[in-house]
């Protein structure tokens, strides 16, 4: 039988899934790893709380472990993520506008030169639009502090760092076409239309019975794709079981091959048992790592056997 990174890998795809540090001892974790992904998002480990906990202080340990694992086995690496408003260390939130400034750009050189060649796409920013109707940005400290320019501002920063790197905008509800979703698609014209240097961007694709796959996902992918950027399905679980989980993830694999700048899937996790998720048996993979029937029909959906 065909895995799924092989089977993403024979339609031009990456297949890959979030990873923890913590769970690289664990024979079942690794073996399900190793055989079925071909690339890796550190769950935590590359958040700004995790790296650079207190200022100037860099601590690269637990990502350098996911990173050597995935080099070991050719398997690319997304990094998650660089300027985003949660797991931000307090001394970050209580800077001044000059100071956050440098600080952001710091951060971003020092991370992406530390991982230079060795990620293939970067989260450069993640959620930075709220949710509900009004397509406004998010408050965070770089909002707040710097305005709107502070994404232009990472993007460029990054570009500069590590100029091989895809640079992405990563942010989830933004599935299917409304508000939110037509308020990055503006930003994501607008850096196009003005050179400003982004390549692809992540829809997490977190659903649930409240936010199920819309039915203009593909649709929207594409119309994102047409601004001339890859699309990345970035965190996807789908809370639920039995056929109706495996139906809603073969859509979504569907959806990724219909568009051809959709680039690859992330699901969030390799396993039920350690998913983010406090309940919904949202993965591939139950707690024992026997695969389930929405393992089956995402294999099915990329044409695996
Ligand atoms: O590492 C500490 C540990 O030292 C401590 O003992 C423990 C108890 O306090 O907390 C541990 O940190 C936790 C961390 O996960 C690592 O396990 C944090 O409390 C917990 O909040 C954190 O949750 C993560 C969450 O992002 C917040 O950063 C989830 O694992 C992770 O799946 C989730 O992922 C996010 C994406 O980054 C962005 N998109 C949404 C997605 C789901 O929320």
């Amino acid at each position: 039988a065909g895995t799924l990174g092989s089977a993403a890998a024979a339609k031009g795809r990456y297949f890959g899934a979030a990873v923890s540090a913590q769970y690289l001892g664990e024979a079942g974790y690794v073996s399900t790893l190793d055989r079925e992904f071909g690339s890796v998002t550190p769950e935590n480990e590359m958040k700004w709380d995790a790296v650079e906990a207190t200022r100037g202080t860099f601590a690269f340990g637990p990502a350098d472990r996911i990173v050597a694992h995935a080099q070991g086995r050719g398997m690319s690496v997304r990094g998650h993520t660089l300027v985003w408003h949660s797991q931000l260390p307090d001394w970050v939130a209580g800077l001044g506008a000059s100071d956050l400034r440098s600080a952001m750009n710091h951060h971003i050189t020092q991370v992406m030169q530390h991982y230079k060649g060795k990620v293939l796409a970067w989260d450069v920013v993640n959620e930075a639009f709220q949710d509900g109707g009004s397509g406004a940005r998010r408050s965070s400290p770089f909002q707040d502090k710097l305005g709107n320019g502070f994404i232009e501002e990472a993007f460029r920063t990054a570009r500069a760092a590590d100029p091989a790197a895809k640079l992405c905008y990563n942010d989830y509800n933004t599935d299917g076409v409304n508000a939110k979703s037509n308020a990055v698609y503006a930003m994501v014209k607008d850096f196009k239309a003005r050179g400003v240097p982004i390549d692809c961007v992540g829809f997490q694709s977190h659903f649930n019975s409240a936010s199920p796959v819309p039915a203009d996902y593909r649709a929207n992918l594409q119309r994102f794709a047409d601004l001339g950027v890859d699309v990345q399905i970035t965190e996807l679980d789908i809370e639920g079981s039995g056929s109706a989980q495996a139906t809603a993830y073969g859509n979504v694999v569907g959806a990724c091959l219909a568009v051809s700048r959709c680039t690859g899937i992330t699901v969030w996790g390799v396993t039920d048992k350690y998913s983010w998720r406090s309940a919904g048996t949202p993965l591939l993979f139950d707690g024992s790592y026997t695969k389930k029937p929405a393992y089956d029909a995402v294999l099915a959906a990329l044409g695996g056997t």
